[in-house]
């Protein structure tokens, strides 16, 4: 490896700094060129490059967001854009390049493998919906900002006996709001594994009800409903007062856990390993604990197996 790029694509996750500065440090140790591009795909093609220094990154492991900032760049999703992309990286002679972000990005990284370039993906999501690994980076400083606010909704919730609905991020993985949810941030969760129809809501917060519970807290994956129509539905069923708040870009900004800084960090290194063996077209992730790699092609290829969450959860909400 003579040149390495790295580049940090579709939505920020905390632990995405904690990555770049394993990935530059790593570089540095073997004596590796190391270039930052900016705005994920999209700077790559419009040559947003420079070098970067182990200076730069000494103090960012902690902070949220990305350094490189970030996009989703559509122009990358066009074979036209693509070629742009790899001419850059050529007249740059950057012949190895790592990408940090979730599904899409990680499908980006593949097409530039296809393409001949030496190319490793990271997974950084707060989503977590890549099946081949346990986390992505990201999905732990977010389930914990996600307990916190619930925390604080509980508190008015309990104190006012009111029923509130908190819709949370994950695309189409229902991660966050079940992992909430195992942590004892809510009493019903509907997520896209296991959704539950406007009925099942109300019949569960009427049980709640009659047992003399009358805070309650109902978690939801973003996408599923509109919150309003939800809400109106309860209200009118239930005769009861229901807010809704739909957490939002709060789940995606804070300071990356100690969990995800570390995760960052051992995958930034794998990934900087596998270049330097000449490995090319893989992602690292984890699995039962241990730092490992896939293909490309493979990363989404299969669906998560959730049941013994999803069991646990048939325990706990009884
Ligand atoms: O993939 C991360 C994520 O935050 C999803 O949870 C969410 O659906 C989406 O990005 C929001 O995207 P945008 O940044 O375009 O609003």
């Amino acid at each position: 490896m003579k040149k390495l790029g790295v580049l940090t694509s579709g939505g920020d996750a905390p632990g995405m700094n904690a990555a770049i500065r394993a990935v530059v440090k790593a570089a540095n140790h073997y004596q590796v060129e190391i270039m930052g591009i900016q705005y994920g795909f999209q700077g790559l093609i419009d040559g947003k490059i420079h070098k970067l220094t182990s200076q730069e990154v000494e103090d960012i492991a902690d902070r949220g967001g990305t350094i490189l900032k970030t996009s989703r760049s559509l122009e990358f999703m066009e074979e036209i854009g693509r070629e742009k992309a790899l001419n850059v990286l050529k007249n740059l002679e950057i012949d190895c390049l790592i990408v940090i972000g979730g599904e899409g990005s990680l499908k980006g990284a593949e097409k530039l493998h296809e393409l001949g370039m030496k190319v490793v993906g990271i997974p950084g999501t707060i989503d977590n919906d890549l099946a081949y690994t346990d986390y992505s980076i990201g999905f732990d400083t977010t389930l914990n900002t996600v307990l916190e606010c619930i925390g604080k909704i509980k508190d008015t919730d309990y104190s006012h006996d009111k029923t509130t609905i908190v819709e949370v991020m994950g695309r189409y993985c229902g991660d966050l709001a079940l992992y909430s949810v195992l942590a004892g941030g809510g009493e019903i969760v509907s997520t896209p594994e296991k959704p539950l129809d406007l009925y099942s809501i109300c019949s569960k917060l009427s049980q709640r009800i009659n047992s003399g519970k009358n805070d309650n807290l109902v978690i939801v994956t973003e996408r599923m409903y509109d919150l309003q129509d939800l809400q109106q539905y309860i209200e009118k069923k239930l005769n009861i007062n229901v807010r809704t708040t739909s957490l939002g870009f709060i789940q995606r900004g804070g300071n990356a856990s100690a969990f995800d800084r570390v995760l960052a960090c051992k995958m930034g290194v794998k990934a900087v390993e596998l270049l330097m063996n000449g490995e090319s077209g893989l992602a690292v992730g984890i699995k039962d604990n241990k730092i490992i790699y896939k293909q490309l092609g493979k990363v989404n290829s299969e669906i998560a197996d959730k049941q013994d969450n999803y069991s646990l959860l048939e325990k706990l909400l009884c």
